[in-house]
């Protein structure tokens, strides 16, 4: 590490801030030694605000059925070979019985663009989780819809959006979805949900093609400007039936590294341990804890359709009960010093309408 790089990473620590060049630069000239410095002043940042505590989150995968097709994803509409599932909705809601009896408090309902979910069914879900569990939160990702969609969600009882703005540079957006798909849609449906009043989750993949340090210069100065309350990043992992079957996968180095730059520039982010990453490396959800993030979300999917749930090549949890894939968790955070806790886990400075209500 030389003395610029040093430089970047003590000055990100204090300002929160760098310019596009100045990430771009520091993506570069990364190594073990700014890599280390980096992680350690990442987990000092989360300390203050977060203490030894991990969120943790339900995860129900609820339509592996999608209108879409970007071309990264396991699960495009132009996927023949993908096995498509739906669950109902006394299915979800099963799930969502079973993951409150282990102790989750918040439930993400994800899946593809199907149009099965109405804003009518859809929000009759939503609101009879919140009506069993008012205690708990429900968060979607169930990618873009309207304004007055992501609306109506949030009136039914919607507190979080995820949805990963996949990369900030419109050309390479471009390369990454099919012509139908803009990336002035993806950014109007973040500022929609902002404005109505979600705790909002942007994000991107890591390594996936055409990336370079330029583009992610770009995602991590959207981030800082954006200010999102969570933010997902995960390496890019090929599907063996998508246009991109042939490119590399991204590299857990890289992710572990962009973790820590986001805590550095949101302290406050709720900021998950991927799937993805434990993909690629078997102790990959250990190391993204230990590079700056705070948050591991166990599959509460039904075991029989997990594996129809395959955005990327060998995805792993797809055999365990719920209870095992938590208590795998539990074990893998404590072995990294921190501690799992089931609450709510609202975004600590969120000041929305609804902020942990
Ligand atoms: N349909 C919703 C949406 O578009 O936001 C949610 C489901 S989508 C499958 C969730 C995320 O999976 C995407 O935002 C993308 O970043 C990630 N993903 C898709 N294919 C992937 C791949 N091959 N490797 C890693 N992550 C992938
Ligand atoms: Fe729709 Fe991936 S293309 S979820």
């Amino acid at each position: 590490m030389d003395n610029r790089e040093e430089e970047l990473i003590r000055r990100l620590e204090r300002k929160h801030h760098l310019t596009e060049a100045e990430y771009a630069a520091l993506i570069r000239g990364r190594d073990a030694e700014a890599a280390a410095i980096l992680a350690e002043l990442a987990c000092a940042a989360r300390k203050t605000v977060f203490g030894d505590t991990v969120y943790t989150r339900g995860l129900i995968e609820i339509s592996s059925i999608c209108r879409n097709n970007c071309l990264y994803c396991g699960i495009r509409r132009d996927n023949g070979n993908a096995q498509r599932y739906r669950l109902t909705r006394e299915e979800i809601l099963a799930c969502a019985d079973e993951g409150y009896g282990l102790g989750f408090r918040t439930f993400v309902l994800q899946g593809g663009e199907d149009p099965y979910f109405t804003d009518d069914i859809l929000c009759g879900i939503v609101s009879a989780i919140k009506e069993t569990h008012p205690d708990c939160a429900v968060t979607l990702s169930m990618g873009e819809r309207s304004r007055d969609s992501y609306r109506a969600l949030y009136e039914a009882g919607a507190d979080r959006y995820l949805l990963r703005h996949e990369t900030a540079d419109a050309a390479h957006y471009t390369r990454l979805h099919p012509a139908e798909m803009s990336f002035e849609n993806r950014m109007r449906c973040l500022e929609e949900l902002r404005e109505i009043g979600y705790q909002v989750g942007c994000g991107f993949m890591v390594g996936s093609p055409f990336q370079t340090e330029e583009t992610l210069a770009k995602d991590l100065a959207f981030i800082e400007s954006f200010r999102p309350e969570m933010c997902g990043i995960g390496p890019f992992i090929p599907h063996h039936d998508t246009p991109f079957a042939g490119e590399e996968a991204g590299s857990v180095e890289l992710t572990l590294f962009l973790l820590s730059v986001i805590r550095l520039i949101l302290p406050e982010v709720l900021l998950p341990a991927t799937t993805a990453l434990g993909t690629l490396d078997p102790a990959g959800r250990e190391k993204g804890i230990l590079a700056g993030a705070n948050v591991v979300m166990p599959n509460l999917s039904p075991v029989a359709v997990r594996k129809k749930y395959e955005l990327y090549d060998n995805k792993i949890c797809t055999g365990e009960e719920s209870a095992q894939c938590l208590g795998c968790l539990q074990a893998r955070v404590q072995r990294t010093g921190y501690r799992l806790v089931s609450d709510r886990g609202d975004a600590p400075g969120f000041s929305g309408r609804r902020s942990g209500g």
